[in-house]
């Protein structure tokens, strides 16, 4: 677009360097707390540990997505598809403040939570996944990354959708999660329906219902020890799409 200038000037082309352009389009970060990772038991007996997902280990966990793209079945194509967006988003700093965990077992990758923050106060949940099944591993990482924005964050809502059968089963069902009015209001994912959850509905009825269902004790999931941690440092992506 072009419109006749109202001053005469001494540079009639101005240049910017990308690097000045950067700014305008990806805005400035919030300051988001570190999670310290936790760690649980699950139903086979292995040790489910839960970390942030490190930037450097996005471009090996995009080529795994595209085989979880493949699978057509318990939408995990659809659900795939998002997370890649979501995950290389992150990584070209298209994507507001993202937070994203990881869920490991002896390194392996098992399950995924993430959430986007608008701001200090309202959370956008956005995909869970379980890599391997029948472990409740979803059910853990919508655990971790809701109590992530409610107990460590501090914001006084979330937003979420469903796009699975399983997904709204457990945690929109599950949780008997109140929804805003559609069409006036709709989720940035698809335009769907926006469930919440408020500090207090986290507080006196999610927390209990995921903690009884996960199985977890009265003082919730427990931090891993400095052993978890080192053993999974290195995430390692799974062969094949095994869902
Ligand atoms: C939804 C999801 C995160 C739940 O993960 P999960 O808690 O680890 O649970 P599973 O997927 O293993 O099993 C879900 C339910 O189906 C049953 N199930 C279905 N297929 C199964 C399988 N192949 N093996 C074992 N159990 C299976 C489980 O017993 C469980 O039943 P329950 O809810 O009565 O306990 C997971 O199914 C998933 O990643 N789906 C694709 C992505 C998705 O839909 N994400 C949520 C978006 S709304």
């Amino acid at each position: 677009m072009k419109t006749p200038i109202p001053e005469k000037v001494s540079q009639a082309t101005l240049t910017f360097k990308v690097e000045e352009i950067e700014p305008l389009l990806s805005k400035y970060p919030m300051d988001l707390p570190k999670f310290e990772p936790r760690a649980i038991k699950i139903g086979s007996g292995e040790t489910l540990v839960i970390r942030e997902l490190k930037k450097e280990e996005v471009p090996a966990y995009l080529k795994y997505l595209m085989k979880v793209m493949e699978v057509d079945h318990d939408f995990y194509d659809i659900v795939g598809v998002r997370v890649y967006a979501e995950l290389l988003g992150w990584y070209r700093n298209r994507l507001k403040d993202p937070y994203q965990f990881v869920g490991l077992i002896d390194g392996q990758l098992v399950g995924l939570g993430n959430g986007r923050l608008v701001n200090e106060d309202l959370a956008i949940s956005l995909h869970s996944m379980a890599y391997k099944r029948g472990g409740k591993i979803g059910a853990i990482m919508y655990y971790v990354k809701t109590m992530y924005v409610f107990d460590v964050v501090g914001v006084d809502e979330l937003h979420s959708t469903f796009e699975s059968y399983n997904g709204w089963k457990r945690y929109g069902l599950g949780f008997a999660q109140p929804q805003y009015p559609w069409p006036d209001y709709q989720h940035e994912l698809g335009g769907a329906t926006i469930s919440y959850i408020t500090k207090d509905y986290w507080n006196r009825v999610v927390k209990k219902y995921l903690s009884d269902y996960i199985g977890l004790p009265q003082d919730g999931i427990r931090k891993a020890t400095k052993e978890e941690i080192a053993k999974n440092q290195t995430m390692i992506l799974p062969e094949k799409a095994t869902v």
